[in-house]
Formats: C-alpha cells, structure tokens, sequence
C-alpha cells in the first residue's frame, strides 16, 4: 500500500540529519530513506543550475526506491529546486523554508527577523519573500555564511574558530537587535550551542527542522499517506565517503549504516 512506503529526505550532505531528528520524534512509523549529496556538498555557493540538476538527480534516485514522499531537508534546494521539482514530480514533495517562515512568526508580535543560510539561499531571498507573504510588516535581515557548512561536515562544531565566524556573521543581525533568528540551512542546528551563547537569552532561535516536521505530519495526513505501522529500518545513502558522514551522525547520537550511491547516474 502507498501509505507504507517510505519517504525520501535529502540535503547536500549531514545536515538533513538534523531534519531527521524531528521527523524520527514526530513521525516514528515512517521508515526514511535518507540521502547527503556528500560528493558535491557545499551546494551553497553552487549555481542555479547545478542545483536544481542535483536535486533532479536525487529525486530520481528515491522514485527508484519507491518513495511515498519527499523532504528537501536542505535550503538551498528548498530555495532554488523545489518550486520546479514540485511541479514536475509524480509524487508530493515539500521543503522546510515555509515551515521555517512560519514558524518564527507564528504567536509572536512586531518581530525583526534575521536569517543565516548559505549564499545561494541568502541571494534567493526565499526566507524575506515567505515571511512578508505571511507579515508585510515583518524586518528581515538574511546573512550568508558561506565558511560554516564545510566546518559542520568536517565535524567541527565548536570552538574559537566557529566562535569567531560565528562573531562575524551575527554581529550585522545583532546590531540590527533582531528579537529572532532563523537557522536557514539544516547544517546549522550542530552549532546551536554556540550561536545561543553568542546571541544570548534575548534572542529567540529557530531550527525549521521541528516545523518541518510537523508540517510533513500535516501533510502525509491529509493525502491519505500517513504510515500505520514501521514497515523497517531507516536507511542512509551518500554520493562520497560512507565512514565519514557515518561518524558524523555518531556524534549527534546516532549509529546508521551508510552505503554509497554514484548519483550522477541517475537523472
Ligand atoms: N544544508 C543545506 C542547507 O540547508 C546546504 C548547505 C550547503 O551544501 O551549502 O542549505
């Protein structure tokens, strides 16, 4: 039955993980198959273009697997693929930059808004367009952070050097005594710690993985697709190394086998 095959997450490399989480707490009869374009990742600073092939080509990789549905648990996707590959797919897809949107401004009055993403989804203005769609009057501020994706897949998620780019990039928003931040790019949440110390208590921070989340439940219930029961285990696919986005994931908790898949042949 449809309503028990799984559903197809995937970002440019480990920070669909943190999507992963939530999806795992709100939707634990869903089986996921989770794909990271690790031999390609940052997508950030990437073309157009380039984006939307690569997410072309992931999306032909989960209709070979049988997916239900689809959770670009990547911004920048979200931002430049989506609206296109949601056209053109034979199956339900969605992003998280609405249910991001959404959820920073949802219950909380006269609100300046900053945003960190990576420089394709900064320049896309995705986040500024869906916060104004739902407040016109909401302050928008979107920064891109181009240095910290490769620190996150590297594994470095704390310290003086991400102290200090975190400094550099949050400084402008501080400034702007934004009262919320939207961590625009999944890759973010690993370095939560950080970035609440830095922005301190006053400044309310928002991981879109959460909403996403809730917003997949919403949908899979409406379409009817809602799993009733596990039907097996999670499975992780990468394009590059399968060790290293395996070791990642073993310092947010978690022990996955993960297998290797040449991407570029699917299209
Ligand atoms: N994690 C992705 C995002 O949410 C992409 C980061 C990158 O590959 O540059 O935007």
């Amino acid at each position: 039955m449809a309503k028990e095959r799984p559903i197809g997450v995937y970002d440019s490399g480990v920070g669909g993980l943190t999507v992963v989480r939530w999806l795992q707490q709100v939707l634990p009869m869903e089986q996921i198959i989770y794909f990271g374009d690790t031999a390609r990742v940052p997508y950030g600073g990437r073309s157009s273009d380039e984006i939307v092939e690569f997410s072309r080509q992931i999306l032909a990789f989960f209709l070979g697997k049988g997916v239900k549905f689809v959770i670009a648990a990547c911004n920048t996707s979200s931002a430049l693929a989506l609206p296109l590959l949601v056209a053109e797919a034979p199956i339900p897809m969605m992003g998280v930059i609405y249910p991001g949107a959404k959820a920073a401004v949802t219950g909380v009055k006269g609100q300046r808004i900053g945003v960190i993403g990576t420089k394709a989804t900064v320049e896309s203005h995705a986040y500024g367009h869906a916060l104004r769609d739902i407040n016109p009057d909401i302050d928008v501020g979107e920064i891109a952070c181009p240095e910290l994706v490769p620190l996150v897949e590297a594994g470095e998620w704390e310290g003086e050097r991400v102290d200090s780019l975190l400094v550099g990039y949050l400084s402008p928003l501080i400034k702007e005594r934004i009262d919320t931040l939207i961590l625009g790019c999944t890759h973010y949440p690993f370095l939560l710690p950080s970035i609440e110390r830095i922005l301190g208590p006053e400044v309310r921070v928002v991981d879109p993985g959460e909403a996403t989340a809730q917003v997949a439940a919403s949908r899979l219930r409406e379409l009817g697709l809602l799993a009733k029961q596990r039907q097996g285990d999670d499975s992780f696919y990468v394009s590059g190394d399968p060790l290293g986005f395996r070791n990642t994931a073993f310092g947010l908790g978690y022990d996955y086998l993960v297998q290797a898949v040449d991407i570029s042949r699917y299209a």
